[in-house]
């Protein structure tokens, strides 16, 4: 019975995961293996840089991340740039100082800038703002193995346009088989090839848009991983505690338990 119960239990959580997903009156969303998804992962930093440089040289022309400070691009388990390339990748952006009344270069304490364009979203937690995966079953288990779902909602956006367009009250609308709805304002942004990769990394379509949404997904939840790992000591700690704690009770009771009522 429990053999017959694990192996039911085994294939529900490898269905959920393995299958495409298509919740009804939503759009279409693959799973995607990624590095920091499991109990045991971690952000691969290579993975991160390209996304920044993704994010950087494509998105950031009409969306914002004003939530993020931009010296985290410094921090240990991201994308762990040195100090002087923080520097000088906040230099690239301009903010507005109210103690000088004036633009400046911005500095690593600053924070990314808004949008340019007021109708593109600001990503600083879109990846987690559009979390929702369960996998088609909802087991809730599939979470903990393949993560929230917000990082493949975006690579599934990104990589979703059919190529068919439409005009509706005086917007351009593109066809997107993830986007709810099926028709988004967003033009298509990636079409591969649009950034090179310093480490070689092939740089088509599906490539860039898991890389741009795994630089996201770090950006919206930057110690993700540390809380995964201290949720998996908490965890281990209660096992042992629980088990300790039967054994004492066990114990304790043990000259009582093993009385011959008379
Ligand atoms: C030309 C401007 C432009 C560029 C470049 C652009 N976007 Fe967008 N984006 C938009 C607009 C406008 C919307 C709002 C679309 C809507 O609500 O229909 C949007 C919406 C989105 C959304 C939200 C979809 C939702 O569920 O509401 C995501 C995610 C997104 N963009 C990601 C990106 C990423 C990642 C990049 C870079 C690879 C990018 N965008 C590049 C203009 C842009």
């Amino acid at each position: 019975m429990l053999k017959k119960l694990s192996l039911a239990a085994v294939a529900a959580l490898t269905l959920s995961g393995g299958m495409a997903l298509a919740a009804e009156g939503e759009g279409h969303i693959e799973d995607v293996a990624f590095s920091f998804e499991g109990p045991f992962g971690t952000f691969d930093q290579n993975q991160l840089q390209r996304g920044l440089k993704v994010y950087t040289q494509v998105c950031a022309s009409c969306h914002g991340m004003k939530y993020v400070p931009l010296r985290t691009l410094g921090d240990e388990g991201g994308p762990n740039l040195p100090d002087d390339q923080v520097r000088a990748y906040a230099e690239r952006y301009e903010v507005f100082d109210p103690a000088l009344d004036d633009y400046r270069p911005a500095k690593p304490t600053d924070h990314f800038p808004e949008g340019m364009d007021p109708n593109a979203p600001d990503l600083s937690l879109m990846a987690k703002k559009r979390a929702g995966f369960h996998g088609p079953y909802g087991t809730g288990l599939s979470q903990l193995f393949k993560g929230m779902g917000g990082p493949e909602y975006i690579t599934a956006i990104l990589t979703g346009y059919t190529g068919e367009d439409k005009m509706e009250a005086g917007t351009l609308f593109y066809e997107n088989t993830a986007f709810p709805g099926g028709w988004i304002a967003m033009a298509p942004p990636l079409y591969g090839e649009d950034v090179e990769f310093d480490d070689g990394a092939p740089n088509d379509v599906q490539s860039e848009a898991e890389d741009v949404a795994a630089f996201l997904m770090w950006a919206a939840e930057p110690k993700m991983m540390a809380r995964q790992h201290a949720g998996l000591v908490g965890v281990l700690f209660l096992t042992v505690l629980t088990v300790l704690l039967y054994l004492t009770n066990k114990r304790i009771w043990a000259p009582i338990k093993g009385r011959k009522s008379t």
